[in-house]
């Protein structure tokens, strides 16, 4: 994951170069003004209890917008992904217009999944379901029936595929997993860091690889992991360890967001350099946590984004995407980006974050611990677990 010449350097705005100003602050000091007082508690139930999952998924997750993807994985008009989340069948279609539209995977004659499967990127002009062939286009809307003399009163205008609220939004595809409601405000709900995304300019990236699977771990756990630096020396001692810091970090909430800034192994240089030339991916890594289940992390020439899709108390569909600044133009970068993506998407990720969040899940119930404690350097997950709770009380105000 070491810097590479094939990377456009993204350009801070001013909230990201502020944060990078306390980290060049902070550099030499034992501890950060962001730490909380105190030590806090977490209570290992929410880990495993089933009733809070249900109540996770009625309060969060069918009421914010989520992030599916990066639009570059559907380049093409008429490619498609179907993926089942929350159990909804999505289906996920690029029009002929070049718009995204997320429908449910379910025909409006008695119910057929329109593309059998989950994960692959497909291709058709239509969608001819295979039980009795009703055929609709790219947009939803049904075109043909066969045997249409036997429907005399049926409407084709209702019957089109019913649609989620979709949109994209620095090149990232966000739903709403409500077919009862019409409009996704995906600005709104970022906040402050819609413009840390502009700045990033993730939409010119594009879609190197998707690895989507099954892990038996609670979704908060490998949330928890991404909100920390205490464990990379440790967890990450034989992969990253050596291009980090010991435990410099610098973060900040934004709404129920969290941004985190984390130091390099050359982060000292940038102290003698002028702010302009001060490199977010070079000196440091940032870390984007959306509430309540993506990350992207902004590794030295490629992004990462990551959901957390919770399937179970126990388990999730972890989906880890990878962009890169510009298709592979030779063997070399070739060779380049699949190293980098199996060290990041095997190695880091799988081997050693899932690893460590299934073995924890593993002795969750055993009551060896009736609360976890947090260090006060563990303050953005205190904070994102501060906002779950919120949510779950009913207080949509967090
Ligand atoms: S269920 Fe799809 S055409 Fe009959
Ligand atoms: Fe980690």
């Amino acid at each position: 994951m070491r810097a590479s010449a094939v990377i456009e350097q993204p350009n801070m705005n001013e909230p990201l170069a502020q944060l990078f100003q306390r980290l060049l602050d902070e550099l030499e000091q034992p501890e950060s003004v962001e730490w909380d007082a105190q030590e806090s508690t977490l209570n290992p139930a929410i880990y495993s209890d089933p009733a809070i999952l249900q109540k996770e998924i009625d309060r969060i997750f069918r009421r914010v917008p989520l992030c599916l993807g990066h639009a570059d994985q559907l380049r093409e008009p008429g490619s498609m992904l179907a993926r089942d989340l929350f159990g909804l069948p999505l289906l996920l279609v690029r029009d002929r217009a070049g718009e995204i539209n997320v429908f449910l995977n379910v025909c409006r004659h008695r119910g057929a999944r329109l593309v059998a499967g989950e994960g692959e990127v497909c291709r058709a002009s239509t969608l001819s379901c295979p039980y009795h062939a009703w055929t609709y286009d790219l947009n939803g809307a049904l075109r043909v029936v066969p045997g249409a003399e036997a429907f005399p009163t049926l409407d084709k205008a209702t019957r089109g595929l019913r649609r989620l609220p979709a949109t994209v939004r620095h090149g990232l595809i966000w739903a709403l997993m409500d077919p009862q409601q019409s409009v996704i405000d995906v600005a709104g709900f970022l906040g402050g860091l819609d413009e840390d995304l502009a700045a990033l300019d993730l939409k010119s990236h594009c879609f190197y690889r998707q690895h989507a699977r099954k892990r038996k771990t609670n979704w908060k756990l490998m949330m928890d992991a991404f909100q920390e630096v205490y464990h990379i020396k440790r967890l990450h001692a034989r992969t990253i360890a050596p291009f980090f810091l010991e435990r410099k970090a610098a973060g900040e909430g934004v709404g129920p967001h969290t941004r985190i800034l984390v130091g390099r192994d050359r982060f000292a240089e940038a102290r003698d350099l002028p702010p302009q030339q001060w490199d977010l991916r070079r000196h440091a890594t940032l870390t984007h946590v959306i509430f309540p289940n993506s990350l992207i992390i902004y590794h030295p020439d490629s992004t990462s984004h990551m959901g957390m899709f919770p399937t179970a108390p126990d388990e999730i569909l972890f989906v880890h995407t990878l962009f890169i600044p510009h298709e592979p133009r030779n063997d070399k970068e070739r060779g380049h980006w699949a190293r980098n993506f199996a060290m990041i998407d095997e190695g880091v990720f799988g081997a050693e974050d899932l690893f460590i969040s299934e073995q924890i899940q593993l002795g969750v119930r055993s009551g060896a611990n009736d609360s976890f404690v947090l260090g006060r350097f563990e303050q953005h997950l205190r904070r994102f677990h501060e906002h779950i709770e919120a949510m779950l009380r009913g207080n949509d105000d967090s």
